[in-house]
């Protein structure tokens, strides 16, 4: 099938990747046009793993372009997949979503096309998106009129897992109120949602894979489900945080309780790792935006609103764990191992590692910090707040009086920690994601904690 995709961000360009590499043609349209001209060139503005080789293998298929004019007419499907940053209400920002529809509005051609919702929008821009795209329809400057149709088809991969979670997701959510819009998408996912395509080596298929579970539903419903989805992922991992804060003070294993609640299938093992919080793009931005629609209607969402809070809290208990083992933070070396918001991604966007550096910063500590990718762009991004960069973990180590393990790089799991211990000035290791083997780090002479 034809297919375009606005925007080549996480979303968008991992859409487009995996599309064409199921053999549909894919022209992927971004305004940046320095963007445009590096995946031309092959080169990937983000770190992802597999999709250099995904998107060798689907070359063939892909189009990068930053003109409408080449991208849309004679499209079947046209995926909006621009970013919607929060604004301070919490409410997202819909400039780049009504400028990527008008321009789409503009540029469709008489033939039938659906035009996807993928961004994670408000609950109701679908209808929003339908009278954008009809307006700019009318006011085309070849008379014709434009036959189309709205979906929604929230996006639920996670950065550093993004092609795996496309190519073999738990299910795909289509809303439409117009049944062709579902035949149309039905057919474009069928490959995947029949697991009939041949898996790359690099990224092979699960074991356990089977067809994926079509989940059709109303525009509205479909936007509901993206967001209603983030938060309780987001608030299940606050709930095990909050555990965590008793499980220390009645003296339990929080990281068993996880294990031992989790095994209940009604509960599930995952989201269940205790320790720092969440970070990252989605988890905040989309629970602001939840209790900020709940707030047009009159409605208040407490359950949401603590997980916010409790998140909050877990940053705070980094402070105040290093100042249980160190008294005083002022004049003292705390190093960050990890930066990004989680492994295998570069991405720095609430990232918690941030905002621990900038408390320590606040309280007189000289923060030294390393990440085995996300490095140069924290340099670029945030060089101003003064963190002093390493090279390595052991570079980090050198005169510290604490560590603090802020994201689980598999890297960080088997340093030689009697080196570690010996270049610290305090051999202590605050351990934010109960990553590290507590009897390895105690026998090389660390002191060992974790949050909670
Ligand atoms: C999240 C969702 O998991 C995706 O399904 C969704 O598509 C995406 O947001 C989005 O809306 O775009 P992502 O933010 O990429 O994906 O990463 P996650 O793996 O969900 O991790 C989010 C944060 O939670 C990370 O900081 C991670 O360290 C933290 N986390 C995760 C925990 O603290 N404990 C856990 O048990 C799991």
């Amino acid at each position: 099938m034809r297919v375009a995709i606005i925007g080549t961000g996480y979303v968008g360009l991992t859409t487009g990747v995996c599309l064409g590499f199921l053999g549909h043609s894919v022209s992927c349209l971004d305004t940046d046009e320095s963007k445009v001209k590096a995946l031309r060139a092959g080169r990937i503005p983000i770190f992802e793993p597999n999709l250099e080789e995904l998107l060798e293998e689907a070359t063939p298929n892909l189009n990068f372009t930053g003109n409408y004019a080449e991208a849309i007419p004679g499209a079947e499907v046209v995926f909006i997949a621009v970013g919607t940053p929060p604004t301070p209400s919490g409410a997202p920002n819909l400039e780049y979503l009504s400028q990527a529809a008008r321009c789409v509005g503009q540029h469709m051609n008489s033939e039938f096309t659906v035009v996807v919702n993928k961004s994670t929008v408000p609950i109701g821009s679908g209808n929003w998106v339908e009278s954008l795209l009809r307006d700019a329809g009318e006011h085309r400057t070849d008379g014709s009129t434009p036959d189309f149709a709205v979906a929604s088809n929230p996006e639920f991969l996670r950065e550093g897992t993004a092609l795996h979670d496309s190519l073999y997701p738990d299910r795909i959510v289509i809303g439409a109120d117009e049944p062709r819009a579902l035949e149309v998408l039905y057919t474009l996912y069928r490959p995947i949602l029949d697991q009939t395509f041949t898996a790359p080596t690099y990224l092979p298929r699960p074991e356990t894979a089977m067809a994926v579970p079509l989940l059709s539903t109303d525009l509205a419903s479909a936007e509901l489900i993206k967001y209603a989805a983030n938060a309780f992922l987001a608030l299940k991992i606050s709930f095990i945080n909050e555990i965590g804060l008793l499980a220390e003070r009645v003296g339990a294993n929080i990281a068993e309780v996880g294990r031992g609640i989790g095994l209940d299938s009604r509960i599930g093992p995952r989201f269940l790792s205790a320790g720092i919080g969440w970070g990252g793009s989605c988890f905040g931005k989309d629970t602001a935006a939840l209790i900020a629609t709940a707030g047009e209607y009159g409605l208040h969402l407490p359950i949401v609103e603590a997980a916010r809070k409790v998140n909050t809290r877990q940053r705070d208990r980094v402070v105040e764990k290093l100042l249980q083992e160190l008294k005083i933070l002022k004049g003292r070396t705390i190093g960050l191992l990890g930066l990004a918001f989680k492994p295998n991604t570069d991405d720095l966007r609430e990232a918690p590692a941030i905002e621990i550096a900038q408390k320590l910063i606040d309280r007189g500590v000289r923060v030294k910090a390393h990440d085995p990718i996300a490095q140069d762009r924290f340099d670029r991004e945030h060089g101003a707040m003064g963190v002093h960069l390493c090279n390595s973990a052991c570079e980090v180590a050198e005169g510290c009086d604490a560590l603090v393990l802020v994201t689980e790089w598999n890297d960080y799991r088997d340093l030689e920690w009697e080196l570690v211990a010996k270049k610290m000035r305090n051999p202590f290791v605050l351990d934010g994601r109960h990553a590290l083997d507590r009897e390895k780090l105690t026998r090389a002479g660390l002191r060992y904690m974790t949050i909670s």
